[in-house]
């Protein structure tokens, strides 16, 4: 992960969140954005990565259209997530949360969804979308069912002690060959990146929870997760879901 990263108030009224969040994460404070430095900024529109040109930030609002329930038949997702006989109030486990937008689908569909992320920076993005939705008059039941656990989930996903229906995996997409491809805001959630997670030993404390299904997200033409072979595949455009039934 690139080392430096500073945390930025745009008005007096959020200098104690970006205080908090500068604790958090051992860094320094500024009232101003500077050109080629990452940031977090917090300003009206919530908590923003910015490297004074390229900007990310959690958004569920903006994609609501998404969540309603004509849509959520259609996700691929939602589908490879679906098993027969499901229990009541399933919990799915999402092991790579990133800015959740996949695990908000799950949550929207009905599943209870326990979201790990260890990178704190992520993290951050992640939990100031979910305090922002939680505003929204349809999205907060959405929101309850969704929690965010800081960490490695090769590491902590074995703390949880109920069989999820599901764990999802979404490890990083291998590179891709033209860095041109690569979603502008990609660019800058790369430049947070760890390098890589033993996606093996990922597999594997997914398998010891039991849960009925795993599900791995790849590129389309992507390889299988190491070592593993899907026993069956929902392919859309770009993506493709591998199912191993356990
Ligand atoms: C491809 S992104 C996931 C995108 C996500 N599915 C979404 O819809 O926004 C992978 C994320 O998993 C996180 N990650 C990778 N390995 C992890 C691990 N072992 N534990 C927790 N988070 C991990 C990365 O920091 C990154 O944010």
């Amino acid at each position: 992960m690139e080392n430096k990263i500073v945390v930025c108030y745009a008005e007096e009224k959020f200098r104690e969140k970006a205080e908090k969040l500068a604790k958090k994460l051992n860094t320094e404070i500024r009232n101003e954005v500077k050109e080629n430095e990452l940031t977090l900024l917090y300003d009206e529109r919530g908590l923003t990565l910015t490297d004074g040109d390229l900007e990310v930030r959690g958004d569920f609002a903006e994609n609501r259209n998404r969540l309603s329930e004509n849509n959520l038949r259609q996700e691929f997702l939602v589908k490879a997530v679906k098993s027969k006989n499901m229990e009541e109030n399933p919990l799915v486990i999402d092991a790579t949360a990133g800015l959740g937008e996949d695990s908000i689908l799950l949550a929207a569909a009905g599943y209870r969804v326990i979201m790990f992320e260890y990178n704190p920076v992520i993290c951050a993005l992640l939990e100031d979308a979910m305090d922002r939705a939680r505003e929204v008059d349809e999205l907060r039941e959405i929101i309850d069912r969704m929690t965010l656990v800081e960490g490695d989930s090769t590491e902590k996903m074995s703390e949880i002690n109920e069989r999820p229906e599901a764990v999802f995996l979404d490890p990083m997409f291998p590179e891709r060959k033209k860095s041109a491809l690569v979603k502008k805001k990609f660019q800058l959630l790369q430049r947070l990146e760890k390098p890589a997670t033993d996606e093996r030993k990922m597999y594997d404390e997914a398998a010891g929870l039991k849960p009925k299904k795993i599900v791995i997200k790849r590129p389309l033409k992507g390889p299988v997760l190491q070592g593993t072979k899907p026993s069956y595949s929902i392919k859309g455009k770009a993506i493709r879901y591998d199912c191993i039934l356990l």
